[in-house]
């Protein structure tokens, strides 16, 4: 996989998968420019990776005036970008009774309007030929007790991404999605604090374990390389078998 000199566009990437993600692009030589809304979590990621060929930029995705900051960054780079992984994404899992209005604005404006707006901002600033690769998650198609507005914005990011594919087809942009399985990230010790909640996800796993983030950051490298020019539109699951594991 050649990413020299590439320009990839990375939402999302202080820590966990998108972080990972960066970091494998970085050590395949591509130009990177990641994202977060924490200049310091930012200048954390950035003196980890330790790189000339990694910027930063504090942009909050679920506006769009932080997406404009992107944007406008990307603008005057002068580089059109060859991958954008699409990345942002929070969960708060709680049951129907329970979600606040908060709760709901905060994930659908993140997971949803804001990957649907950076894409769309973006497009001007994407070569032709170039890749976009949306972060859903396996619970787009599961209906997984405690996750109902979670779910529903990857279910939504799905269908923008497959959409997205169709609509970039003519300019040879190949559009993709990785839904991770659990995943052992900043993220996920966020949301599952306890080791019997990680366990018990790890045994919901055919592989009997969490995902390590490089796991992911692998497959985003290859949907976004020649050697998956002819995958677009499509879903890879990337979940040690959560979605098919049937327990004995
Ligand atoms: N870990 C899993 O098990 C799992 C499974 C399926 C899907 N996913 C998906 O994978 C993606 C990454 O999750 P992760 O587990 O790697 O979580 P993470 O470690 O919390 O990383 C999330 C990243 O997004 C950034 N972020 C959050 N809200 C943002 C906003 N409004 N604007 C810009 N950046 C924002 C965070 O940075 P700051 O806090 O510095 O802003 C951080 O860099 C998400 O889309 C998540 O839904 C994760």
């Amino acid at each position: 996989m050649d990413f020299k000199n590439k320009n990839v566009v990375i939402t999302g990437a202080s820590t966990g998968i998108g972080f990972a993600t960066a970091k494998a692009f970085i050590e395949k030589e591509a130009n990177v420019l990641i994202t977060s809304r924490s200049q310091e979590n930012l200048q954390k990621a950035s003196d980890k990776i330790n790189s000339a060929n990694l910027k930063t930029v504090v942009s909050d995705t679920a506006n769009l005036e932080g997406i404009a900051l992107l944007e406008k960054a990307v603008a005057e780079s002068g580089d059109k970008i060859d991958v954008l992984f699409l990345n942002a994404g929070i969960a708060v899992f709680t049951s129907i009774e329970e979600v606040t209005e908060e709760d709901f604005d905060a994930q659908f404006n993140t997971n949803v309007k804001g990957m649907f707006f950076t894409l769309q901002k973006l497009m001007p600033h994407l070569n032709d030929g170039a890749s976009v690769v949306f972060t859903s998650s396996t619970v787009a198609t599961a209906a997984n007790s405690g996750t109902s507005i979670y779910s529903a914005t990857k279910g939504a990011v799905n269908k923008i991404a497959q959409i997205a594919a169709n609509e970039l087809a003519a300019r040879k942009i190949r559009v993709n999605i990785v839904s991770p399985g659990p995943i052992r990230t900043e993220g996920l010790e966020k949301v599952v604090t306890t080791d019997e909640g990680k366990d018990y996800l790890a045994s919901a796993t055919a592989l009997q374990r969490l995902g390590h983030p490089d796991e992911i950051a692998k497959t985003v490298l290859f949907l976004a390389s020649d050697d998956a020019s002819f995958i677009t539109g499509t879903e890879l699951l990337v979940d040690g078998g959560y979605t098919t594991y049937a327990r004995k």
